[in-house]
């Protein structure tokens, strides 16, 4: 019988790892994509991401700095319970890119490393968690290696991130010592994440908890046991569904500690597909109607399929192969003949998905971020960020028989979000605008690489740019007023650029009536 859309909700979780570079991001997915059966052996996400690298050219640029440019989903099944786990750069000059990731999942696991502690990335893609209220399972990684205080840990995360704290699981040993893991709610341990069941035990003194340390580090423990019980908050689900409580879980990824504890409680209560927010009203996960939004798209994943790929998240009904989709921004229906699950393995043809999967949708620039499809319906959803770019560029052709291709190029290229396109209303040359420097890299890249373009990038006149919000007639005023320094965005909407920060003041303080903006919602 086929699964009601109820079933189809409860068992999906859709997430995402945030981390700071180095804290055992890769090495955990690894893990988890282990347990769920969809690769057979540890070391195959790194291989597999370094042969993807050196298949394609334009990422050269991301292998010489050994970053991870792409951005993949990972669909798997544990415990009858359909993962979808969407991986974000590592990098901070692709920043955006995970930003536009992190409005596609329901929750997020944050991986810290225990000599570490809080890093400026995890801090700020914490801030964006916090943002959307996505819900926050924290993993402290490599216990196994000499490491901070768990109690010290905790009370950073309480105080960098302003996020109550709730251990649930306490670590057996520390470093060399460190052995499994106690869960404090339930007095279960768990050795190596091979064990599939907890054992219980009649306390932290057990032979299988203080027991398997060496005996001087047993007293020690169960006093942190007790403490832990004592002074620490228990887990409250309402909290963390509301994104004021982390459970926090210790471990290790590398040496298998603590990540089917982690994994365990993404099934037992890892948030399903939430409910999103449409302009017109608020679209529940468990509805009928398909309904999906894009918040990425990918071009030149694989060299044999060398279309562009829209990263969809389904929000709800079902998405079946072949069905047709009114893409709302343009009113046109489109066929989806070969959406795509990422499988870990390999690429696979889904014969459906349901809200929370995510699908990756072939097109030939059809599709654009932030793009609404609907089996009908004219809702559109909000909430795919667009920051406004750190750094404004004029492109200077090396060919200048080449300007039309260029445009095609570059509006592709901001179709896909690599970067923003402004096209000034006095008709100069666009601009471009990135987030993070690296981004230029791959922009030049590409364009030589898969346009045959070779450009340059020149400064433009402008540091800043910000979206405009005021009515008709005042945007109107205002845009007269400052006829030159108006441009496009891709969308056509109108921004405001500024030759830097204190002249954006200056005329924010005169115009009081409209208001710069610095993030967009696409749509
Ligand atoms: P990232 O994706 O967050 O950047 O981190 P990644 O998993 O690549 O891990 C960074 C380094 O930390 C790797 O070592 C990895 O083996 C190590 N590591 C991850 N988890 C643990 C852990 O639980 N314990 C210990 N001791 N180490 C861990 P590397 O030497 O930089 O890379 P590699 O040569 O091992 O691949």
């Amino acid at each position: 019988m086929a699964e009601t859309n109820e079933q189809a909700v409860a068992r999906r979780r859709t997430f995402a790892i945030i981390a700071h570079p180095d804290a055992g991001k890769t090495t955990l997915t690894e893990k988890l994509l282990l347990f769920g059966g969809a690769i057979q052996l540890a070391g195959e996400v790194k291989a597999k991401k370094n042969r993807v690298q050196s298949r394609s050219d334009w990422m050269k640029i991301e292998r010489e700095r050994g970053i991870s440019v792409v951005t993949s989903v990972m669909t798997f099944e544990y415990k009858d319970c359909v993962f979808n786990l969407l991986d974000t750069p590592g990098h901070e000059d692709f920043a955006d890119d995970t930003y536009r990731t992190l409005s596609a999942v329901d929750s997020a696991v944050m991986v810290i490393d225990a000599a570490k502690g809080i890093e400026p990335r995890t801090l700020k893609l914490f801030e964006v968690c916090r943002l959307r209220d996505i819900p926050i399972v924290t993993f402290i990684n490599k216990m196994d290696r000499e490491s901070r205080d768990p109690f010290e840990i905790l009370d950073e995360v309480e105080e960098k991130l302003a996020l109550d704290t709730a251990p649930v699981n306490w670590p057996i040993g520390r470093s060399k010592t460190f052995c499994g893991t106690y869960e404090l709610a339930s007095n279960t341990v768990r050795g190596s994440d091979d064990e599939v069941a907890r054992t219980p035990v009649n306390g932290p003194q057990a032979d299988a908890a203080a027991g398997k340390l060496p005996e001087n580090e047993r007293e020690a423990f169960i006093e942190e046991v007790d403490l832990a019980r004592e002074a620490c908050r228990p887990f409250d689900r309402q909290a963390f569904r509301e994104g004021h409580m982390t459970p926090v879980y210790f471990g290790s990824a590398l040496k298998n500690f603590g990540v089917r504890d982690l994994i365990d409680a993404l099934v037992d209560y890892g948030p399903a597909p939430r409910a999103q927010d449409a302009d017109i009203r608020r679209v529940e996960a468990t509805e009928d109607g398909m309904t999906a939004f894009v918040f990425k798209i990918q071009a030149n994943m694989d060299p044999n399929h060398r279309d562009r790929i829209a990263f969809a998240r389904v929000c709800s009904g079902t998405l079946s192969r072949g069905m047709k989709a009114k893409l709302v921004r343009t009113g046109k229906s489109i066929t989806l003949s070969a959406p795509q699950f990422f499988f870990a393995s390999q690429r696979q043809l889904a014969d459906e998905a349901r809200a929370g999967d995510v699908v990756g949708i072939p097109n030939h620039g059809t599709l654009r971020i932030g793009d609404t499809l609907t089996e009908g319906e004219d809702l559109l959803f909000h909430g795919v960020p667009n920051f406004a770019p750190e750094i404004l560029r004029r492109v200077r052709l090396m060919d200048a028989m080449k300007g039309k291709k260029l445009t095609e190029a570059l509006q592709q290229m901001a179709e896909e979000g690599v970067v923003q396109l402004f096209n000034p209303e006095d008709g100069s040359p666009a601009i471009i605008g990135v987030v993070g420097a690296l981004q230029i890299d791959v922009l030049k890249e590409r364009l030589k690489q898969e346009y045959q373009l070779p450009v340059d990038f020149e400064p433009a006149r402008f540091s800043v740019c910000r979206w405009m919000e005021a009515d008709k007639a005042e945007l109107q005023r205002f845009m007269d007023a400052h006829r030159a320094d108006i441009a496009r965005d891709l969308d056509g909407d109108p921004v405001f650029m500024a030759q830097n920060g204190f002249s954006l003041n200056y005329e924010a303080e005169r115009w009081k009536a409209v208001t710069f903006k610095a993030i967009k919602d696409y749509q």
